[in-house]
């Protein structure tokens, strides 16, 4: 490892999006590159800590200096989360999938000829945040993220405060930040709000890791 402010500490990060099965070749998903989560953990991994990073199917390199834990579903993120227990920090960039369909079909649906289209039902996945920022082995600093296209930063206070969290990392998704190379965030916490600048994700990625051991220090 790196030596730095995060020397002797342990990160979970998420990533990516996670994939609800439907059946054995179709899934359902959520929009989402992984690029903010993975340059998180490659920035914490810069200042010394050691890092956990569970991600969803993304087409990106491991960071390097990064332990790797790959999964599909909300469900397997949360109990590869759980195994990664205890750490100091946990930062959840992934984009979950809220639900997946209550009954995954072992064979591929068939279209029938002169058949209705398939109805399907629908369960609620874990919270991972929430559920992480109650759980027993909490980390000491739990940061969420929320995207939001409009009252961005009265969103990501109701959020923070339904969570548990300690921090969100709110961004305006209504303009081109999906799968793009730049951010605009505000990170929010239950004293302040501080608003930066739009800027490479690498560069969130790096004020938000020397933010925390600012705030771990
Ligand atoms: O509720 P919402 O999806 O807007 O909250 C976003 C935050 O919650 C992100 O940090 C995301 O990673 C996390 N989340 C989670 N598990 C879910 C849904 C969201 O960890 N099932």
């Amino acid at each position: 490892f790196a030596t730095g402010p995060l020397s002797g500490l342990h990160a979970l990060v998420t990533s990516g999006p996670t994939h609800e099965p439907i059946d054995p070749v179709r899934y359902i998903a959520n929009r989402s590159s992984g690029k903010q989560g993975h340059a998180i953990a490659a920035a914490l991994a810069a200042l010394g800590a050691r890092v956990t990073l569970v991600s969803g199917p993304v087409a990106l390199a491991d960071p390097p200096g990064v332990t790797v834990r790959r999964v599909e579903t909300a469900r397997e993120m949360l109990a590869a989360c759980e195994a990664a227990l205890p750490a100091e920090i946990a930062i959840f960039a992934a984009a979950v999938a809220d639900w997946r369909v209550a009954r995954e079909a072992g064979q591929k649906l068939k279209k029938q000829p002169g058949e209705a289209a398939p109805t399907l039902g629908m369960a609620l996945n874990p919270d991972i945040l929430a559920t992480l920022s109650r759980h027993a082995q909490r980390p000491r600093l739990v940061i969420g993220f929320a995207a939001e296209t409009e009252h961005v930063v009265e969103h990501a206070r109701q959020k923070l405060a339904r969570k548990g969290c300690d921090w969100i990392v709110a961004n305006d998704v209504s303009g081109d930040v999906m799968g793009g190379a730049e951010n605009a965030v505000h990170l929010v916490t239950a004293a302040a709000v501080e608003d930066w600048p739009r800027m490479p994700k690498e560069q969130v990625a790096a004020r938000l890791a020397a933010r925390i051991a600012e705030q771990l220090a």
